[in-house]
């Protein structure tokens, strides 16, 4: 088991296999018993080392917690975190801390300047995380180093630095340097894009990319711009209002949308490149349809066109991998990188009603 005072990995990126982590029924609440709402419900999610999975949502629809939640930052209310065969979410106190430094699983933090300790250097920032898991003074300067140099800083010119006195995109791969540094296994990216402008973005992406290849690392990129996952991801989980409503190879995702709510996002993304391009309104409900009341049935359907009597019930997630297929008999809806699921009771249907 790698940790962060071992040495560098150096294998190559293996993207089959069991997954690294395997999340399942995972539950989130906030507020107190008896008043709490509940965020994310029963999410089913997997990564496996050297690949990049991507979670896209609207505002509000639960990535930000499903992170904190797989770090250990938010404690869940039901469900299994398991990371190489150990469940994080059974994990309570001292077990917790001792995980946590570690520096397995390491997270960056939506909001690249306020994570950032304006008063610390950026050697101290990238540091910290090994001062944390008690890699010995004298061995640290050359971690930074080594850490700053693979996210394309020269630890020279900018280790004195303090965020402030760092652009954008630096203080980003500064994010990421920190998060490196101890040699994790899975690191969660929450909106590392969305605050750089085009180029910058670009030169990001293209970090994660090669870091997973190089470290063997698997990441989880959060967005909520469906074009910053194309380029990049091999996967992607589509979450609306805390359930996973979608998920699959990210080139099948994009191609044959199976979920009515996947294809309003990948018709409202004109730079992501399909065959059989679809039109936002094509999709939405139309004004004059009855309200559809509140907290019934599937979460999508106030805003699905083609809502019907059995969206009542909410639908399970079901294996959907043949074109067309929609086989709830299966079990393990997260084995296997090219495995498929969705939940929507029409997902082989609506696109019949397309005119
Ligand atoms: N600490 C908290 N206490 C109570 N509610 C919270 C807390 N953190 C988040 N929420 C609520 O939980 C829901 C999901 O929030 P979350 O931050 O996970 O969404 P998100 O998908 O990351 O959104 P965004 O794209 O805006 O970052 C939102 O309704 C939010 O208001
Ligand atoms: S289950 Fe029904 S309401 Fe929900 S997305 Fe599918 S068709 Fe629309
Ligand atoms: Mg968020």
């Amino acid at each position: 088991m790698t940790t962060a005072t071992d040495s560098a990995p150096a294998v190559a990126p293996a993207t089959t296999g069991a997954p690294l982590l395997d999340i399942r029924g995972l539950s989130v609440s906030y507020g107190r018993r008896g008043a709490n709402t509940r965020v994310l419900n029963g999410v089913d999610l997997a990564a496996r080392s050297g690949e990049i999975l991507g979670i896209i949502g609207e505002t509000g629809s639960g990535k930000t917690t499903l992170a904190r939640a797989t770090v250990g930052l938010v404690r869940p209310e039901a469900g299994r975190i398991g990371f190489d065969g150990q469940d994080l979410a059974a994990l309570r106190g001292g077990a917790l801390r001792a995980f946590r430094r570690t520096g397995q699983v390491q997270f960056t933090f939506q909001d690249s300047l306020r994570s950032l300790d304006p008063e610390l250097t950026v050697d101290r920032i990238v540091g910290e995380p090994l001062a944390v898991a008690g890699v010995p003074r004298d061995r640290r300067a050359a971690r930074v180093a080594e850490a700053l140099t693979r996210v394309g800083l020269d630890p020279a010119a900018l280790g004195t630095r303090t965020p402030g006195q760092l652009s954008g995109g630096q203080r980003q791969r500064v994010c990421v340097a920190r998060a490196i540094v101890t040699r994790p296994r899975l690191l969660i990216t929450d909106e590392p894009v969305s605050a750089l402008d085009a180029s910058n973005r670009n030169l990001v992406l293209h970090l994660l990319d090669r870091l997973r290849r190089e470290l063997d690392l698997a990441i989880i990129v959060i967005s909520h711009d469906l074009s910053s996952l194309a380029g990049i991801a091999d996967r992607v989980a589509v979450l609306y209002r805390g359930q996973l409503v979608e998920q699959g190879p990210i080139s099948e995702v994009l191609e044959d949308p199976r979920h009515p709510y996947t294809a309003l996002l990948t018709a409202s993304a004109p730079s992501v490149r399909r065959e059989h391009r679809l039109l936002p309104a094509q999709l939405r409900a139309s004004g004059d349809r009855e309200a559809w009341p509140d907290g019934v049935g599937c979460a999508f359907a106030p805003r699905c066109r083609f809502a019907g009597p059995e969206c009542r019930e909410r639908p399970a997630t079901v294996r959907s991998d043949g074109p067309g297929t929609v086989n709830s008999d299966e079990p393990g809806l997260t084995e296997g990188p090219g495995a498929r699921s969705v939940a929507c009771h029409h997902a082989t249907t609506w696109r019949r009603e397309l005119v």
